[in-house]
């Protein structure tokens, strides 16, 4: 039977995790090793598990013993049956047809969007200025996602989409970790509110999809990919309800967590003066001064480290949640129907056994094929396995190629007055009350 702290009764350890979520998955790892026990509310028996192998266990080789946590299914109120949410068949089949919007030929194609997005973006910044610069990269990513999903500009997509997706996001997440939901036909002025801006987020999708049925060549985009994708065998398409979902979830899904890497990145950069100096060296050699492209990424090698170590070091995603569906043996345990197994990447990714100096941030770790040398979950900030993030290569294009647009042109530093920098755990870690960061030219070198 695996060990834990002996929790309150009627609450278990739920305070403990709410107030801080990473020290208490740190303590709880360090405290009772791989497998530590411990409940949520009253009943709901849950498990932080903590070593790689049986970390792939549960997210490849044992994978179908598990469904997705109640937490994450409670975002089927927006995401409805889309990728995130949906599980077993449908999401096997839903992500055969999503996956060739994401093929390699299309991101390159995106790239171009992404410095478009970014370069745009970056000509209303003024030397010397203080910006909230965590809100700057939500508005690029959100930007980017527009952009790429429904060939929006930056203005009509945050108009149109923007105010109410911050807002969803807001009430997605503070509904998630409630433990008693209320269910949304109960007309509370939060649940009111909830509906209210998914009702407004649908209107813009709908009408962009009819539209779409209308003009079907209208654009190049992701939403053409999904409105043209069938399966094998029938040769069926997607519902508009079904492309509704789908989109719903890449949007999502694929804004604020680059967003959240990018605020991390820019963060650990102002604090690390060496590593800002070969960044900037690498890109002055491999760009110099003309507008980057999408095919300088596979160059900028370092610049691809600083993303990695990053996701190491701040995870955006830093929990993955699964609820046993059927009972299943791992690592000599016998895990029951309904229990909750968490495993963690701010966790794993801190472990002094895989990197040195764990705390520090390294990019050079990366170097000589590192993650070749340690097991494949010590690290894994997409996850893994079937529900592996679809995303991974459009996020860590994304991330190098915002932050050379950026790193080509300015120099970021804290404000002088900033608050301490601590990560604020929600469905993603994120710095809490943001960053007011300073952007000097790099001309005035
Ligand atoms: C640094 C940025 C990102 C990180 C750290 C990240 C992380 C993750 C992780 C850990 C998962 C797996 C969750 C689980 O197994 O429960 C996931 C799934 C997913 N991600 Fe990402 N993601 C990022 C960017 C993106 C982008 C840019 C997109 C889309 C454009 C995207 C779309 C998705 C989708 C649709 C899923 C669900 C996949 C499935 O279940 O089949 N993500 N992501």
């Amino acid at each position: 039977m695996p060990q834990g702290p002996k929790g309150r009764l009627f609450t278990g350890h739920t305070k403990d995790f709410q107030a801080d979520p990473l020290a208490y998955f740190t303590h709880l790892a360090n405290e009772y090793g791989d497998v530590a026990k411990f409940r949520f509310g009253p009943f709901q028996n849950a498990y932080l598990i903590s070593n790689p192998d049986l970390i792939k266990e549960v997210l490849v080789t044992k994978q179908k013993f598990f469904i997705k946590s109640k937490a994450m299914h409670s975002l089927e109120d927006i995401l409805g049956k889309g990728l995130f949410t949906s599980e077993k068949e449908f999401h096997m089949s839903q992500r055969k047809l999503i996956q060739p919007a994401f093929k390699k030929s299309h991101i390159n194609s995106y790239g171009q969007n992404m410095i478009d997005i970014t370069t745009d973006y970056l000509s209303t910044w003024k030397d010397g200025e203080e910006r909230m610069i965590t809100q700057d990269m939500m508005s690029i990513t959100l930007g980017i996602i527009c952009k790429t999903m429904f060939s929006m500009d930056l203005k009509q997509g945050y108009e149109l989409l923007g105010k109410s997706v911050e807002t969803v996001i807001r009430m997605a997440v503070k509904r998630m970790r409630t433990i008693f939901q209320l269910p949304l036909w109960i007309p509370t002025k939060n649940n009111r509110q909830y509906k209210k801006v998914i009702q407004e987020l649908d209107q813009v999708i709908n009408s962009m999809i009819e539209k779409r049925r209308e003009n079907p060549n209208d654009h190049d985009d992701m939403l053409k990919i999904l409105m043209d994708a069938k399966d094998d065998e029938n040769r069926l398409g997607m519902t508009n309800r079904q492309v509704r979902d789908e989109l719903m979830t890449t949007f999502l899904a694929g804004h604020e967590t680059t967003a959240n890497a990018l605020s991390w990145t820019l963060y650990l950069l102002s604090q690390h003066p060496e590593v800002e100096k070969k960044l900037f060296d690498e890109i002055d050699t491999v760009i110099g001064s003309r507008p980057p492209t999408p095919d300088d990424f596979k160059n900028l090698t370092y610049t691809q480290n600083i993303i990695w170590e990053s996701l190491r070091v701040y995870p955006p995603s830093f929990i993955v949640e699964r609820e046993v569906e059927e009972d299943v043996m791992i690592g000599g345990y016998q895990f029951k129907k309904g229990e909750m197994v968490m495993v963690s990447q701010y966790v794993m990714h801190r472990k002094p056994e895989y990197f040195d100096n764990p705390d520090s941030f390294i990019p050079e770790r990366f170097e000589n094929n590192f993650l070749k040398t340690i097991p494949s979950y010590a690290y894994f900030p997409f996850g893994g396995g079937p529900r592996v993030c679809i995303g991974n290569h459009f996020a860590l294009m994304e991330a190098v190629l915002v932050l050379v647009c950026i790193a080509q042109r300015y120099r970021i530093k804290l404000a002088p007055d900033h608050h301490e920098v601590v990560p604020f755990p929600t469905i993603t870690l994120r710095p809490r009350r943001g960053l007011r960061m300073v952007v000097e030219e790099r001309k005035s070198d």
